[in-house]
């Protein structure tokens, strides 16, 4: 089966505090924040399956059950929902538990990316060699970047990730690649990773995404790493552990949106995106936005 696709499992780290959301995500994960109606952990599971994933192993923590809930099917609401003639809001409902397999590995705590997804490892199987990694809170659209990733690792080997082209005045809010070219302009080999560089020191305008096509490797890495800031064990320092031992990785830049779903500013614009792109709420809303800018903010409603 592995050798008919590129990856088998799809990992989605799901366990952090979400302390941006406070106190929302006090009783409710971020991952399962609507974007429209939609949370945007089934956006990224749909995206997982399109690409070709047969499983989606979503890593969880004590208290965020409510995620592996949202995939578990619902008969009884679908069939209210098909007895009250709403058949397109039952086909929503049932969509999540139709789209992928799900598993579920627990981190007990809370203690980085690269500690989450090493949780995943003990999970894939002995003929697994590489395994995607997909972040729920960030939407990278239109969906296909994975396929293009399983593409370079088909002919390059080793692991892939996914790169935007930042405005060199914003970069330093990310991760960096530094990076030399390939004769295709959208595919770099990755020479090393620097965080949140100042926007004079940034190696390259490429910064990272959360879209990884990781080799198996990776796992034995991140056992190897030491934490970071706030002993947190980081996914790339392992990715930066590997390319110092000659393992290659490459980049795809991704030439087209993104939204971090992570944080509430970057939250408001995804879900403003959404709806106005959305044949039934985006001309309402559309004019809306409209007036309410126009406003002088006089009696500004909600402040
Ligand atoms: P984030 O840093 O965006 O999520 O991690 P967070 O830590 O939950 O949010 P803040 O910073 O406190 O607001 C990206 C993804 O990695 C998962 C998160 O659940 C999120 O989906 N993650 C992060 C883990 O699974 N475990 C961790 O220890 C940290």
């Amino acid at each position: 089966m592995q050798a008919s696709r590129p990856f088998r499992t799809a990992i989605v780290p799901a366990a952090g505090l979400g302390t941006r959301f406070l106190p929302t995500t006090k009783t409710v994960p971020k991952e399962l924040l609507p974007v429209i109606d939609t949370p945007g952990i089934e956006i990224v599971a749909a995206e997982a399956a399109e690409a070709g994933a047969a499983r989606l192993l979503i890593v969880t923590s004590p208290g965020k059950d409510a995620i592996a809930a949202h995939f578990a099917p619902q008969p009884d609401l679908v069939a209210t929902l098909i007895a009250r003639g709403k058949k397109d809001l039952a086909e929503k409902v049932r969509r999540a538990s139709e789209l992928i397999e799900i598993s579920t590995v627990a981190q007990d705590e809370p203690r980085g990316l690269g500690h989450a997804v090493g949780c995943a490892g003990d999970a894939l199987e002995a003929d697994e060699d590489a395994v995607a990694v997909l972040l729920p809170d960030d939407l990278v659209l239109p969906s296909g970047v994975l396929n293009r990733m399983a593409e370079v690792r088909a002919r390059y080997g080793g692991s892939v990730l996914c790169a935007f082209d930042v405005p060199r005045e914003q970069i330093s809010a990310y991760g960096v690649f530094d990076v030399e070219d390939t004769a295709d302009p959208d595919v770099k080999v990755v020479r090393d990773m620097v965080e949140k560089p100042s926007a004079e020191d940034a190696p390259s305008t490429f910064a990272t995404a959360g879209r990884y096509l990781l080799d198996r490797q990776i796992f034995d890495a991140l056992k190897r790493i030491s934490p970071g800031a706030g002993g947190e064990l980081q996914l790339t320092d392992a990715v930066a552990l590997l390319i110092t031992e000659g393992h290659p990785v490459h980049v795809v830049v991704h030439r087209g949106g993104r939204h971090d779903l992570g944080n509430p500013a970057g939250y408001a614009r995804a879900y403003v995106d959404f709806m106005l792109a959305d044949p039934s709420y985006g001309p309402t809303l559309h004019e809306w936005l409209r007036e309410r800018l126009a406003w002088n903010g006089e009696g500004i409603r909600g402040a």
